[in-house]
């Protein structure tokens, strides 16, 4: 991380718009004073210009009891009606939703009228299976149009939909499952990764089969991987026996604005993940503003591929309901970059002419190492712009993927965002902004953000600090299901001025610095929680699981830069004392890496565990992984004054580098 900083400190290099593209650029000035002139009224204007409401709202913005926001919310609208049935009474029905591409080679196309029909079926199929408004649906999906169909019609109903990444195991689905209550899941028998076919509905069964009852009724089990499963009559159901039953008409109901629309569980500084939930009217106005004004999305003529799982928030508002809402054309991919030759997405983008291109840092710097005679032998010239989200992206990376993937012209979007945040909050407007390779700039019209001190100062220019938003904003998360107080410690106590016209300020747990003209640039988080590939993972989840295993006794873990994940998992491990000799250290590693996948997931799994005999803690108890991370990004050891037993660093550098 320091490296990054040194370099971030010393970059100088600017990219003013070309005068083509920001001549026909859909964003201008006007937006950022409006923007800050009134962001009420601006919010409330782009809503009813974005969305289709049933019965339009008055009240914009209640923050009467914040941290407890209300948008629009004497307004109705049904969320997949704006993303679907409206396009086609515009005439635009023949207009392609999805390329969809199966890892294998096979593929799809679904038009705007063709999406809009399956999701009715599938509405009406969830009814039948007596879903009801409210309801929570879990939802485990590859990478298959059913995934984008699936949340579409929880939606249609007003259920509320929880995706879980294909990349879990089963504690993780069961425990997400258990936190909503859901009556339904949703999954695939299996689909391709890498080659071959992952499983999934075997995993949806242990999940259920742990101890304890659980709140699901049926299992809707899509066709997909076509690989043996077991089948548990009564519970489990074929979706596409149950789709060909069911009726293809189906009328959209109008919920509430704030009525809501997803839960998503993300990785916080405790080992249990949050609920993070989001409402609809506030939540697509924003996720349909930045997709159209920070991709430059002419639905007309663009082919818009944002590469990120519907697992994640990045899906959920740039694959599904910003771009839908404005009746894009999208790629959707299942696989894997690299499957079955490492230049397959330079091949989807060639075939499919994609000409707005969205991925994370991770994803870049992977290709950066190859080398760019694979991007080159494919023809990118489509490409007019490309975007960058997850994680702070390099300057190294950032010159090349605007070099390689976008021909040297294409200008680059750096999307600073959070499944909290629910859709893009600081970023360069193409056309408009004079970008900097390394920083996310400015924040979006509308949106207002700050960088404090510890203390609640302003840093001022040139300085660092904590990244705030200290305004409330549409798309804003409108709590932890289930857990209030969890709510407003996390993310609204750090600086409450119970005085002050607005007495809380969102706190988003990441560091970030002005630059001399007031850019933003981030530093990565503040608090225990890594950032692995452009996923988020915590400390604590990770210990939790690792000392589940009996031959542990305690844990730390602590996440070290990587050159292309970001950062790694590094866990630090005492063997309980009758374990010590059982097995080597090696032995003992590749145990727990094992376990944490079987735990939590496979993107959880440590990429190195050290067996120790002591780990370095402060007088309190408290573990100063400050220190760990020193050993594990191999540097020399900062100060050890503050520990309880100052050689306890020395016993583990000489024990990782073999003297004891
Ligand atoms: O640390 C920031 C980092 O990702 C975190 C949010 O993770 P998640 O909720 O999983 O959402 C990821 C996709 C929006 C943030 O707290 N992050 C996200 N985008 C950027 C970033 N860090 C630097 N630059 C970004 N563009």
């Amino acid at each position: 991380m320091s490296e990054h900083i040194d370099s971030l400190q010393h970059e100088t290099r600017r990219f003013a718009p070309s005068a083509e593209f920001a001549a026909a650029s859909l964003a201008s000035p006007a937006l950022y004073d409006a923007g800050r002139d009134d962001p009420e009224a601006f919010w409330a204007e782009q809503s009813r210009n974005l969305l289709t409401w049933e019965k339009n709202f008055s009240n914009v913005l209640d923050w009467s009891d914040a941290p407890f926001a209300k948008w629009f919310d004497d307004g109705r609208l049904n969320v997949a009606y704006n993303c679907l049935d409206r396009h086609i009474e515009a005439g635009h029905g023949d207009r392609v939703a999805f390329h969809w591409e199966g890892e294998p080679g096979d593929t799809r196309t679904l038009t705007y009228s063709e999406l809009t029909q399956e999701v009715k079926r599938a509405a009406n199929m969830l009814t039948e299976l007596g879903i009801r408004s409210g309801d929570r649906v879990a939802i485990y999906l590859p990478m298959i149009p059913e995934a984008v169909v699936s949340m579409l019609a929880v939606a249609r109903i007003g259920a509320v939909h929880s995706v879980i990444f294909g990349g879990f195991s089963a504690d993780s689905i069961r425990a997400r499952v258990d936190d909503a209550n859901a009556k339904l899941v949703i999954t695939a028998d299996g689909g391709y990764r890498k080659g071959r076919v992952s499983a999934l509905k075997p995993t949806v069964d242990d999940a259920l089969a742990k101890e304890g009852e659980h709140s699901v009724e049926h299992v809707l089990v899509v066709r997909r991987g076509e690989n043996e499963i077991d089948w548990k009559d009564g519970r489990d159901l074929w979706w596409h026996e149950k789709m060909a039953e069911a009726s293809s008409e189906h009328e959209a109901e109008s919920f509430e604005a704030e009525h809501p629309l997803f839960i998503l569980y993300t990785s916080g500084t405790t080992g249990k993940p949050k609920g993070i939930l989001h409402t609809s009217g506030g939540y697509l106005t924003q996720a349909a503003f930045t997709h159209k004004y920070v991709f430059d999305l002419k639905p007309e003529t663009d082919v818009y591929w944002c590469t990120a799982d519907v697992g994640w928030i990045t899906g959920h508002s740039y694959v599904v309901y910003g771009p839908l809402a404005n009746g894009a054309t999208q790629v959707l991919y299942e696989g894997t970059p690299d499957t079955p030759h490492p230049g397959r997405w330079w091949e989807l983008v060639e075939k499919y002419g994609v000409s707005i291109f969205y991925t994370a840092p991770t994803a870049i710097r992977s290709f950066m190492k190859v080398g760019r005679q694979v991007p080159d032998k494919y023809d990118l010239s489509s490409i007019r712009l490309l975007g960058s989200v997850g994680e702070p992206i390099n300057p190294e990376a950032w010159v090349w993927y605007r070099e390689v993937i976008g021909g040297g012209t294409a200008p680059i979007v750096d999307t600073w965002w959070q499944t909290e945040t629910g859709a893009i909050m600081v970023s360069a407007l193409p056309g408009i902004t004079e970008t900097k390779p390394g920083s996310a700039q400015v924040p979006i019209p509308g949106i207002s953000v700050d960088v404090l001190s510890d203390s609640g100062e302003h840093v001022g220019k040139g300085n660092g600090g904590l990244l705030v938003v200290t305004k409330p904003w549409p798309s804003m998360l409108r709590g932890i299901w289930g857990d209030p107080e969890r709510f407003v410690d996390t993310y609204w106590d750090k600086f409450h001025r119970p005085d002050a016209d607005n007495p809380r300020l969102y706190f988003a747990g990441d560091g970030a610095r002005l630059d001399e003209d007031g850019d933003i640039w981030l530093l990565g988080r503040v608090d225990d929680v890594m950032n692995v590939s452009g996923h988020r993972l915590s400390t604590a989840e990770i210990e939790s699981a690792l000392v589940s295993h009996p031959i542990v006794a305690e844990s730390a873990v602590v996440g070290a830069s990587d050159e292309t994940t970001g950062q790694a998992v590094v866990a630090f491990v005492i063997l309980r004392s009758d374990q010590e000799d059982a097995q080597t250290p090696e032995e003992a590693a590749s145990i727990l890496r094992a376990h944490v996948g079987e735990q939590i997931g496979a993107i959880a799994k440590p990429r190195q565990v050290f067996v120790v005999s002591e780990l370095p803690k402060t007088r309190s108890g408290k573990i100063m992984r400050r220190l760990l991370r020193d050993v594990a990004e191999g540097r020399e050891v900062g100060d050890t004054t503050t520990l309880a037993d100052t050689s306890v660093m020395q016993i583990i550098s000489d024990r990782l580098t073999g003297k004891r």
